[in-house]
């Protein structure tokens, strides 16, 4: 039973890995860090290859999960290869993506044992379909956000804080002391911001007597120090400076300048109103019922809430700011959950109640399934580019091709796994079969920004373009348009035949009413000689 679950947590999160190989910009700088760690290694001689020292974004950001992920990921490449998996470098990325994936499932399955243990195996049941059947996390759990590193740390704090027997007044004080530890060591390294959810954990351990202030002081001085070394050594290292601690220059960029309301601000309850639920689905009901039914559960969210609500002070939100509270919901839902489905049947409000609950799980299942689909397609950049690599094989093109690469493609999936005619070539211990380049037949990938298609069509050693713009006439008399690639526009409703009678509608699945429309997003273009 027990192994079933966690094979569906495995299962959920490697599924949306298969499903949508390609990766957003917000994943970026971590993959090329990553990728950067695979291909050339750590040794000072070949740091000056590494990509953040071409775009370097706005703060420098860790590389410390990023070094982890890649040495953990090398033996499963090597090993895939062995079994010859392996076909392009783009697997590598999959594979990269799919490790990641494993570890925060085995964050989640520690929740839900813990859960098991101090609220009944039925509410692990719960936990984990309740898990599975939302979007936002089993989604990204596979994709190298820096929030995605952060979500492993914090879930063993979390599973940390519920583990014990059902009734004890008290969690051993190790326990608390190991997810203070936890907690504080994400928030210096990786993210800032788990800082707000610390803090309420800390003083809710001091009030409840979990441990004293000077186990609190103890604690958070070592790991706050051996954190604080380890982040400023790594990353000093690789961002080749005296001196870089990412996340406190992140705090002060972000928060003290206040930079990160450029990128939009939002009104304070933006959590609670918007992100919240669309982050827990039908978890958010149910974890209503398990807060009014359980003190162990009120307990369990109130760090939580304080989190969501000091978070809410800053004017810049996203969902994955709050991520690391979705498995504490819902592990609340599920304890909801687990009451609803146990009252006796023979009553009424004992069967509607069952039945909720299991249209509560069919909705997850359904939004699910759009919001899905949906995601599918909106990675044109990485399309394109697989694309282009199908249309003009390796070797066959002279001059090879120099490809400039727009914006939204760069954006949008063409992630330097996927630049495979370029070095860094995999060694053969990555990739057996390479097909062997020479300097003469090397692809040229350019990401330079910001060039109009009259600078890129008077520059002459640009062959090809993954371009955004749609190609009118007058682009078409230096540039012929080789292929396009679609991408996700929007739902549409065919409201005819809502207007049908009943029996057309009967014949009709959602399927039919619900429409994608996909609209063309980038255009693959070749130099007209
Ligand atoms: C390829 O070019 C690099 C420098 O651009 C040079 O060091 C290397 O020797 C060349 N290799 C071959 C096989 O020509
Ligand atoms: C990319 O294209 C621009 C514009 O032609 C050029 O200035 C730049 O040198 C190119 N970059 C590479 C790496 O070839």
């Amino acid at each position: 039973m027990s192994i079933a679950l966690d094979g569906l947590l495995f299962a959920v999160g490697w599924a949306h890995v298969l499903l949508a190989p390609y990766t957003k910009v917000e994943e970026s700088f971590n993959l090329h860090a990553t990728h950067d760690v695979l291909m050339y290694g750590t040794g000072p001689s070949t740091l000056h290859n590494y990509d953040h020292f071409t775009f370097p974004g706005a703060v420098p950001r860790t590389f410390v999960g990023s070094v982890i992920l890649a040495w953990l990921s090398k033996p499963i490449i090597q090993l895939a290869n062995q079994q010859g998996l392996i076909s392009q470098k783009a697997d590598m990325q999959v594979i990269v993506r799919l490790v990641l994936a494993t570890l925060n499932a085995l964050g989640l399955i520690l929740v839900r044992r813990a859960a098991s243990r101090r609220f009944g195996r039925l509410t692990g049941v719960f936990f984990t379909f309740l898990s599975i059947s939302q979007f936002h996390l089993p989604f990204w759990m596979g994709r190298t956000l820096p929030n995605m590193y952060a979500l492993l740390p914090v879930n063993i704090a979390t599973s940390f804080l519920i583990d014990r027997a059902p009734n004890s007044m008290k969690p051993p004080k190790m326990s608390t002391i190991i997810a203070i530890a936890l907690l504080t060591f994400t928030a210096v390294v990786v993210r800032a911001e788990v800082v707000l959810f610390l803090v309420p954990v800390v003083l809710q351990s001091l009030l409840l007597k979990y441990c004293t202030i000077t186990d609190v002081i103890k604690v958070g001085f070592v790991s706050g120090v051996l954190s604080t070394a380890l982040t400023i050594l790594v990353d000093s290292y690789f961002w080749g400076d005296y001196y870089t601690w990412p996340e406190l220059t992140g705090l002060y960029f972000n928060v003290y300048q206040g930079k990160s309301a450029e990128w939009g601000t939002s009104p304070r309850a933006a959590y609670w109103t918007t992100h919240l639920p669309k982050l827990l689905l039908s978890s958010l009901p149910l974890s209503i019922v398990g807060f009014f039914l359980d003190q162990r559960i009120r307990t369990l969210l109130l760090p939580s809430f304080l989190f969501i609500g000091l978070i809410g002070g800053l004017g810049h939100k996203e969902w994955r700011f709050i991520i690391y509270v979705v498995p504490i919901f819902n592990v609340a839902a599920a304890r909801g959950a687990k009451w609803m489905v146990s009252l006796p049947k023979r009553t009424i409000l004992g069967r509607l109640l069952f039945l909720a609950v299991i249209s509560l799980l069919a909705f997850n299942v359904l939004v699910t399934y759009f919001f899905t689909l949906t995601s599918i397609h909106n990675y044109p950049g990485g399309q394109a580019l697989a694309l282009f690599h199908q249309l003009y094989p390796q070797g066959q093109t002279r001059p090879p091709p120099h490809i400039h690469i727009c914006n939204l493609a760069a954006q949008s999936g063409a992630s330097l796994f996927l630049q495979e005619n370029a070095p860094p070539y995999p060694s053969p211990s990555y990739l057996a079969s390479a097909h062997p380049v020479t300097n003469s037949t090397q692809w040229t990938y350019n990401k330079t920004e910001s060039l109009s298609l009259k600078a890129l069509t008077s520059s002459k050693s640009i062959t090809h373009l993954i371009s955004e713009t749609k190609p009118d006439n007058q682009v078409q008399r230096d540039w012929k348009v080789v292929a396009s690639v679609e991408g996700f526009k929007r739902w549409d409703v065919d409201t005819s035949l809502l207007k049908a009678g009943p029996r057309d509608l009967m014949t009709k699945s959602l399927f039919d009413v619900v429409k994608m429309v996909s609209e063309e997003k980038l255009w693959i273009l070749e130099r007209k000689r």
